[in-house]
């Protein structure tokens, strides 16, 4: 089976098909996360807050240009209460300290002007942009694993142009 076909299976399972087959990795207020395998995730939405995350995830990885793309942990497969995503190694399983250093967590020296041009852009939390729990190391380097939380304003201008 290709992973074309694979990817749109597994978002065809019900929360508790998926909670059967696959590993639990963690969770979120809004998302509970399995492992696929050794290479794919899947965030399964919760509540209806939890499809709200996943369209801004996927939103953010269809629309950050090409600078701000790399900071992001690919998305290969989106449905609204199904993301799959490339599997990272979390931050968090390596690093105690509840945030993480926004100026030093990439090595390039633009990288804290572009962490903060995303999360101005898309109206992403601030806090969440700087939580151990949103990072992981995918292909040696530090990425976002979850941008799918807006803050204050952006919950309400995305609900407000998207309706989500
Ligand atoms: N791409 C990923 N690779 C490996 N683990 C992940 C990945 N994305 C999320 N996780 C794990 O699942 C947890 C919850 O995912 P997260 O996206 O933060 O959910 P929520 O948006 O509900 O907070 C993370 O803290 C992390 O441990
Ligand atoms: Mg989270």
């Amino acid at each position: 089976m290709d992973e074309k076909m694979m990817f749109k299976n597994i978002c065809n399972l019900s929360n508790s098909e998926i909670a059967q087959r696959y590993t639990f990795l963690g969770e979120g207020l809004c998302r509970e996360v399995y492992s696929i395998n050794d290479d794919y995730v899947v965030k399964v939405a919760k509540l209806d807050d939890g499809s709200y995350q996943n369209r801004v995830e996927n939103h953010v990885y269809t629309h950050a240009t090409k600078d701000l793309l790399k900071y992001l942990c690919p998305i290969v497969w989106f449905k609204p209460n199904r993301i799959i995503m490339r599997r990272a190694i979390p931050l968090s399983s390596l690093i105690k300290d509840k945030y993480i250093d926004l100026k030093t967590i990439r090595p390039e020296k633009e990288s804290y002007a572009d962490l903060n041009k995303l999360t101005n852009n898309f109206m992403l939390l601030a806090d969440d942009i700087i939580s151990t729990s949103s990072w992981g190391i995918y292909n040696n380097e530090n990425v976002l694993i979850d941008y799918g939380c807006t803050s204050y304003l952006g919950d309400t201008l995305y609900t407000l142009f998207y309706n989500w």
